[in-house]
C-alpha cells in the first residue's frame, strides 16, 4: 500500500538508467502550529532547504500560535513565493478518531471539555488559514494555491528522527506528553518507511507522569522537566517504589492511576501571548503519598532531590521496559528516539548501559519544533528520502554587510579580524566570555557552533555567564577524538543529546563545569569544521579539547537570531566579548556595555 500522499499530488519518484533517482518538483511547506514550539520547514524537490522555530524571530520563548516569520525566513531562505507552494503540511489529526477522544474524556474525565472546545477552535482557524497568511505578508488570497494537509503527531516525529539518521534500519520510538491523544509511538524503520509497532494511548503517559512530579517539585514552567533531570543526579531514588503507585508499565503497556491527577483542571496547555503554560496536573493524593509538595521559592532539600532521582529513575525503568519490550520483538541494535521526552539527555546517556541498543540518533530538534519537518516527511511518504544529516544548521544567516549595518546602526566600537578564531582562543585562553555568532542559526535549542556562548571552562567561575538555576547542566564540545578520554560510555553526539559522567582524574578540575559529574556534551568531528578548528587550536594552546558552549540567549529568553540582537544584549548576557562573523565587539570592562564609537 502506497504511504503519504504525495503521489496523489503529482509528486513522483522516478527512476533514470543511471541509477540516481529523484522527486519531481514540489515545495512542501511543513508546519507546526497552534501548539508549543511552533516552528517551519520548507523541502524543496524532497530535500530540506530552511527550519526555524519562531521563537527565534517573535522573541517569545517556546512561541505557539502560527509561525508567520518562520514561514517568512523560510520562503525568503529558498527564493520562493507563497504562489509556488504546493501543500503546507502539519502535524494534526483533527477528526481521526474523534469519537474516541470523546469517549476518553468521558470515560476518564481528565481532558477537559474546554480543551476539546479549544481544538474545535483552532479547526475553525485553519478553514480561514489562507487568509491569515494572505492578510498577514499582504498578498491575494487567490494566489494562494496551496493545499492543507494533516498528518499524524508521533509518525511526523518518528520520520524527522529516523529519516535523517545514519541508519537503514532501526527501532524507532516517540514519547512525549501526548499528541492526536497518544503519548508513545514505536515502530521499525526500515530503507523510508516506519512500520508502527506500539502505541500507548492517552491519558496514559510517562511524559504527563514526569510533568506533574516536576511541577510537584515546584518547577511550573514550559521546559522545566530538565531542571528535574539535573536535580535528579544529586539525589538517591528513594521514592521510587511509592512512585509505582502512580505509573505501572510491563512488556510495552503503560497504566497512569489517574487517582493522582487533578481531574477537576484536566490536563489542558493554554498559550496566553503565545506563551504555553500547562494546567496544575497532580492533586492532593500525591502530597499524601511523598509529603509536601515544594513552592517555587522553596529551598531545594534533601528531600527533593531524592523525589526528583525517582522520578528520573522510575521514568528510565518504564523506558528501558519498552525498549526491551521492542527489541525481543524486532532484535535490532540501532535506536532512533523522538519526542520531548528525547531531551532527557541523562536517559538517552543511560539506554547504552542497560539494554540491548548498541547505536542511539536523536535529532537536532527531536520535541515539536522538528514536527514542521517531520509532517512534511510523513506526507511525502514513499517519495521521501533517507538523508542522515550531519548539522543543524538549517536557519537564517546574515552577510558581512548585515553585520556591518547592525553594527553601525547600533553605534558601538568593533574590530574587523583577519582571523577570527585566533582572536577567539586568546580572548578563552585569558579567561574571557565570548559571543560566537557565525552562519546560520541551529534548528533546535541547542547550541552547536552558529549562536554559541563559548568559556574557558578553566576560567574562573565559568557558570557566571547565566543566571541560570544551578540545575540545568551547561553544555561543552569536545573534539570528538578525546571525548573518550574524560567522558564514561561516549557517544556519537553531533547533537548534545546525551549527558556524559566525567571520568575520575577530570573531576575535581572541573567541578565548576558539571552538576554532579555529569555535563552535557557534543562531539565534534568533521562535518562540524568552523567549531572543529577553533577547538583544535585551543587545545594547542591549553590542552584542553573542550569548552564551556551554551546557548546564545539571555537566561529565559530564546537564542539570539540577529546580529542586532546580539549587540543589544551583549551585557544582559555578561559577555566579556562577541564574535560577530568576523567583526569584534568587546564590552566595556565590569559594565556590562559595549564600547560606544567614541571610546574605541
Ligand atoms: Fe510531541
Amino acid at each position: 500500500m502506497p504511504f503519504g500522499d504525495a503521489a496523489a499530488f503529482g509528486c513522483y519518484q522516478t527512476g533514470r538508467p543511471d541509477g540516481i533517482f529523484f522527486v519531481k518538483l514540489m515545495n512542501i511547506l511543513g508546519l507546526n502550529f497552534f501548539h508549543a514550539n511552533a516552528s517551519a520547514a520548507l523541502m524543496v524537490d524532497g530535500k530540506l532547504v530552511a527550519a526555524a522555530e519562531e521563537e527565534r524571530f517573535n522573541r517569545v520563548k517556546f512561541s505557539a500560535g502560527v509561525p508567520l516569520c518562520a514561514i517568512g525566513y523560510c520562503m525568503k531562505q529558498a527564493g520562493l513565493q507563497f504562489k509556488d507552494i504546493d501543500v503546507i503540511t502539519y502535524p494534526r489529526a483533527t477528526n481521526t478518531r474523534i469519537v474516541n477522544k470523546d469517549q476518553i474524556h468521558f470515560q476518564d474525565r481528565i481532558y477537559k471539555v474546554t480543551s476539546l472546545y479549544d481544538r474545535y477552535r483552532i479547526n475553525l482557524k485553519l478553514i480561514n488559514f489562507k487568509e491569515m497568511v494572505a492578510d498577514h505578508f499582504g498578498i491575494p488570497v487567490e494566489s494562494l494555491v496551496f493545499k492543507l494537509r494533516e498528518e499524524d503527531h508521533h509518525l511526523s516525529h518518528m520520520l524527522s528522527g529516523f529519516l535523517y539518521s545514519p541508519f537503514d534500519e532501526a527501532l524507532v520510538l516517540s514519547c512525549d506528553a501526548f499528541g492526536d491523544f497518544v503519548s508513545v509511538k514505536a515502530g521499525v524503520g526500515r530503507g523510508n518507511r516506519i512500520e508502527i509497532v506500539r502505541q500507548v494511548e492517552f491519558p496514559h503517559s510517562i511524559g504527563l507522569f514526569y510533568t506533574m512530579v516536576t511541577q510537584f517539585l515546584g518547577f511550573n514552567g514550559y521546559g522545566d522537566e530538565s531542571k528535574v533531570m539535573g536535580l535528579s543526579t544529586y539525589g538517591y531514588p528513594e521514592y521510587t517504589d511509592k512512585l509505582r503507585t502512580i505509573i505501572s508499565a510491563d512488556h510495552g503497556t503503560l497504566r497512569l492511576n489517574l487517582k493522582f491527577f487533578n481531574q477537576e483542571s484536566g490536563v489542558g496547555t493554554t498559550w496566553a501571548d503565545q506563551t504555553p503554560d500547562i494546567t496544575q496536573l497532580y492533586n492532593e493524593n500525591l502530597t499524601r503519598l511523598i509529603g509536601d509538595q515544594r513552592r517555587p521559592e522553596e529551598e531545594i532539600t534533601g528531600r527533593h532531590q531524592n523525589i526528583a532521582a525517582s522520578v528520573q529513575h522510575l521514568t528510565e525503568e518504564i523506558v528501558f521496559d519498552l525498549i526491551e519490550d521492542l527489541y525481543s520483538a524486532h532484535p535490532i541494535t540501532n535506536l532512533v528516539l523522538t519526542g520531548g521526552l528525547a531531551y532527557n539527555s541523562l536517559l538517552n546517556a543511560r539506554i547504552i548501559d542497560e539494554t540491548p541498543i548498541q547505536k542511539i540518533y536523536v535529532p537536532p530538534s527531536p520535541g515539536n519544533s522538528g514536527l514542521a519537518l517531520g509532517s512534511a516527511l510523513a506526507f511525502l511518504g514513499d517519495q521521501a528520502q533517507r538523508a542522515p544529516m550531519d548539522h543543524a544548521f538549517w536557519g537564517p544567516e546574515y552577510s558581512i554587510r548585515d553585520i556591518e549595518e547592525a553594527l553601525t546602526s547600533a553605534g558601538v566600537a568593533s574590530e574587523e579580524l583577519s582571523d577570527p578564531i585566533e582572536r577567539a582562543v586568546e580572548l578563552l585562553i585569558s579567561g574571557r566570555a565570548i559571543g560566537w555568532f557565525q552562519g546560520r542559526m541551529e534548528f533546535g535549542p541547542r547550541s552547536l557552533g552558529s549562536r554559541c556562548i563559548l568559556v574557558n571552562p578553566l576560567a574562573p567561575d565559568p557558570r557566571r555567564i547565566k543566571r541560570r538555576h544551578n540545575l540545568k547542566p551547561l553544555g561543552i564540545s569536545i573534539l570528538e577524538e578525546h571525548a573518550s578520554a574524560y567522558l564514561h560510555s561516549v557517544q556519537h553526539s553531533p547533537f548534545m543529546s546525551f549527558m556524559g559522567r566525567l571520568k575520575g582524574k577530570h573531576r575535581r578540575e572541573f567541578e565548576n563545569v558539571t552538576l554532579n559529574n555529569y555535563c552535557r556534551y557534543q562531539t565534534v568531528g568533521p562535518e562540524n569544521p568552523l567549531l572543529r578548528q577553533l577547538l583544535l587550536r585551543f587545545k594547542e594552546k591549553s590542552r584542553l579539547p573542550f569548552l564551556i558552549n551554551t546557548s546564545l540567549n539571555v537566561e529565559g529568553e530564546p537564542v539570539t537570531e540577529s546580529p542586532r540582537q546580539l549587540i543589544a544584549d551583549i551585557g544582559r548576557m555578561r559577555l566579556d566579548a562577541a564574535i560577530i562573523g568576523e567583526y569584534l565587539v568587546t564590552s566595556r570592562e565590569g559594565s556590562g556595555e559595549v564600547s560606544g564609537r567614541d571610546s574605541g
